[in-house]
């Protein structure tokens, strides 16, 4: 079957079988900075923004998602140009092996779009579906509440 989706902003077809999951869809497409790891949607590696929701790919069947908007991390930001989310977690080191980084980082982006100034606790609550073995999250909250200046700065 064939599916379509806008992917940070591109439009996309697919020939995809309708059994697959959209996290091997995107990656079979080129779209391999969205990571997979448990596929049970237990570990959040894999998170993407499903019109406007984060959401695990490994869950989603991507026939079940077809004409959706989807962002993946690079749909933020990039290298020269990054989202003072992905600034925030280079300069506060809440990035160290960085499996767990765009999943977590959408996630956080979600939170903002919905909730601009969120507290310390909605913060955890976002990002309670991303697992990081690296981080101990604290560095993570704190990258959060940097961006969060940074963004309330830029306005
Ligand atoms: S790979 Fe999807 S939640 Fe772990
Ligand atoms: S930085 Fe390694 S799992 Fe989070």
């Amino acid at each position: 079957m064939k599916v379509h989706y806008k992917i940070n902003e591109k439009d996309y077809s697919f020939e995809i079988h309708p059994g697959k999951v959209l996290l091997d869809v995107l990656r079979e497409n080129g779209f391999t900075e969205v990571k997979g790891n448990c596929y049970m949607g237990t570990c959040g590696a894999c998170t993407v923004i499903i019109n406007g929701a984060p959401k695990t790919s490994c869950t989603v069947l991507a026939a079940q998602v077809n004409d959706a908007e989807i962002i993946t991390i690079k749909g933020i930001g990039s290298v020269l140009k990054p989202h003072p989310l992905q600034e925030a977690f280079i300069k506060k080191g809440a990035v160290q092996c960085g499996y767990c980084t765009p999943g977590t980082i959408l996630s956080a982006y979600a939170l903002l779009q919905k909730n601009p100034n969120p507290t310390d606790e909605e913060i955890k609550r976002a990002i309670d579906g991303n697992l990081c073995r690296c981080t101990g999250y604290v560095q993570q909250i704190e990258a959060i509440k940097f961006a969060i200046k940074l963004l309330t700065e830029e306005k």
